[in-house]
């Protein structure tokens, strides 16, 4: 049981993690003594709630902080065990449209979380990055693959990785980096991912969008199998000198299957859905992603859960929730 300090754990993957880490994702004993979630924007209210004042529930401890920020950074990290480097801008079209911003938020604020975590004397960084830096090569991608960039955020993440090897083999910091497949899952209703961009369309009553003809495939993890092997890699204490692993299910779905599993179950629940529509391709769009995932699996001893039909359903649900007034 240990002092955890999770950068963007407010965001969409943070917030879940931190419910895993604190027990309250129902699923098992919390895993921390002590949360500290470093964030620029605060959590919606109740958002981390646990069972508070229950025997073994951890301190969460909420710091309004910008990783750009060094020193509030370092300061607010004093003590921690683990880290677990969320906190980004996680728009592909935003880094496009203002590389210098992605630059700033993703490398530099990696680049100070790396710092801060040698200053602190961490066990063991943990890096979000993303199959971003492979996004142009042929699919299923995997670890031994040499990058094939497709914009600036990949360029950002694959930044990042760089200087988790390089801090590891300068300053002996432990540090492991994933690379998640698209996540999907609750918690998400602010995330500009393909699903819960389709499902706040469809609650909204509009068509859902489609670019291309729907052909287009991307490998959807659910986010409790992201969020254990964030878990299992900040704990384990075999050496890890940026240790590169991607986190995927290694199964394909078409956007237009996507669409479809979300139209039947908004229909399944009442809903009346628009038809889709069709829009043209967009540039830098990618055909095909999947990625290879039997390093994590063998390392992690890990399986992802791999039932988006019933995941699906259990996030419309979730999103339904969310929209209907309490009381
Ligand atoms: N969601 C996915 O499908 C996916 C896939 C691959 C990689 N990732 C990576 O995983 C990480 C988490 O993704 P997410 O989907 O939870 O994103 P998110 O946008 O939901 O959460 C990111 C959080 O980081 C915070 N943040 C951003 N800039 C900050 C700054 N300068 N200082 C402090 N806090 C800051 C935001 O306020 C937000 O709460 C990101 O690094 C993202 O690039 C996500």
């Amino acid at each position: 049981m240990s002092r955890w300090f999770v950068t963007g754990g407010n965001g969409f993957i943070g917030t879940n993690l931190v419910r895993l880490l604190a027990g309250a994702s129902g699923t098992a004993e919390p895993l921390a003594r002590e949360i500290v979630i470093y964030d620029s924007t605060p959590a919606p209210a109740g958002r981390h709630a646990v069972a508070l004042g229950a025997d073994g529930a951890p301190e969460i401890t909420h710091v309004t902080g910008d990783i750009l920020d060094p020193a509030a950074l370092t300061q607010a990290m004093e003590g921690a065990d683990y880290v677990v480097h969320l906190a980004a801008s996680s728009s592909v079209n935003r880094s496009v449209e203002d590389p210098f911003f992605d630059l700033q938020n993703n490398v530099i604020g990696t680049l100070n979380a790396l710092q801060a975590a040698r200053t602190a004397g961490v066990k063991k960084l943990v890096f979000a990055s993303s199959s971003a830096p492979l996004a142009n090569a042929a699919p299923p991608i995997h670890e031994q693959m040499a990058p094939d960039l497709g914009n600036p955020y990949a360029a950002g993440k694959l930044a990042g990785e760089a200087y988790c090897q390089a801090f590891s083999s300068c300053y002996g910091l432990q540090t492991t980096v994933l690379r998640f497949s698209n996540v999907f899952g609750p918690y998400s209703e602010r995330s500009s991912g393909v699903i819960p961009t389709f499902i706040r369309k469809l609650l909204a009553g509009q068509p859902i969008e489609i670019y291309g003809d729907g052909s287009a495939t991307r490998d959807f993890i659910h986010v409790s199998d992201i969020c254990a092997v964030i878990a299992k890699a900040a704990t384990d204490t075999r050496p890890s000198r940026g240790t590169v692993f991607h986190v995927a299910t290694r199964t394909e779905t078409s956007i237009l299957k996507i669409a479809t599993l979300l139209v039947e179950a908004m229909r399944a629940r009442g809903f009346e859905t628009p038809e889709l529509l069709f829009r043209p391709e967009r540039v830098g769009d990618v055909p095909r992603s999947f990625s290879e995932n039997s390093k994590a699996r063998q390392f992690f001893n890990w399986e992802p859960r791999n039932t988006l039909e019933k995941d699906v359903g259990d996030l419309v649900d979730w999103f339904i929730a969310l929209n209907t007034p309490k009381g």
